[in-house]
């Protein structure tokens, strides 16, 4: 790890917090934020500050400069080099009911219209939550919820590809890609998380009032629907063609036996 002054010295500087808030204009989202520049991950940190103090406000968000442990869907880790990425968990607080698991596409909606406003990138989706630029991922999105008498606490962990450095594992870079490869340039992490905050706002909003919108709007852009698809569940893998999604984002899977089943989680593979 670079100590403080190698990293100044070589143009790195810490999250600015004014910066952030100067682009921000929210009514509750991300006004409080707790940033770290080493942490193991910024799930962890949302779980113990809402495990010291119950009641908190819903809206805070932690951020990290590197997390030493992020973690991804299905158990899998995720690369958090310093500086490279936006590494941000979201704290919801919204009562318990059948449209909660839209707030995975109410935010890959918003990381969509932020990236696009921040660097005029124009992203699609892969199911269930990927934001993905052509067949590469771009960002990720990972959802741990609590429930606690009528309320569901959810903590939305959100990663983007900010910039990488050259050393990134061949592995990654063949499935995956950064803002600033696309674009050149790296947009800064205050405005692209200031502009990430404005976006989710009205969508987790727009949960609850026209659900029917949200998943509207993503499956105009989720480019799985009429593919061959090989589908991993924790159940075994099931073959088939994406022919649509219901009113949750469930995945509908036309089986080769010619029956249709809903699916809810897994993870696609074109085939
Ligand atoms: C996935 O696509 O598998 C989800 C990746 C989620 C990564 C983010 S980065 C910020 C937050 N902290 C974590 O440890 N994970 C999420």
């Amino acid at each position: 790890m670079l100590s403080f002054f190698e990293k100044y010295e070589s143009g790195w500087m810490p999250f600015n917090i004014d910066r952030y808030k100067y682009f921000l204009d929210t009514q509750f989202l991300g006004k409080n934020l707790y940033y770290r520049e080493t942490t193991n991950s910024t799930m962890d940190d949302a779980r113990s500050i809402l495990d010291s103090d119950q009641n908190i406000a819903s809206g805070f968000i932690c951020v990290a400069g590197e997390q030493l442990s992020g973690r991804g869907r299905l158990g899998r880790s995720w690369i958090s080099n310093p500086d490279s990425g936006l590494y941000s968990t979201f704290y919801i607080k919204t009562v318990i009911g059948e449209n909660a698991p839209l707030i995975t596409i109410a935010a890959a909606l918003a990381v969509a219209e932020a990236v696009k406003l921040t660097t005029n990138v124009d992203l699609n989706f892969k199911w269930p939550n990927d934001v993905m630029y052509e067949e590469k991922k771009v960002s990720g999105i990972l959802a741990e919820a609590y429930t606690d008498s009528n309320d569901l606490k959810i903590l939305l962990g959100i990663g983007i590809n900010r910039e990488w450095a050259e050393d990134i594992p061949s592995e990654i870079a063949r499935i995956a890609i950064s803002l600033s490869e696309i674009t050149g340039f790296a947009p800064s992490t205050e405005k692209l998380l200031a502009n990430l905050t404005n976006a989710l706002e009205p969508k987790i909003l727009a949960i609850s009032q026209s659900p029917e919108s949200i998943v509207h709007e993503w499956s105009d852009k989720l480019t799985t629907i009429g593919r061959e698809i090989t589908l991993n569940t924790i159940n075994g893998s099931i073959d088939g063609r994406a022919t649509g999604v219901n009113e949750t984002g469930d995945l509908i899977l036309l089986l080769d036996d010619g029956q249709y089943r809903n699916i809810s989680a897994g993870d696609v593979v074109l085939r």
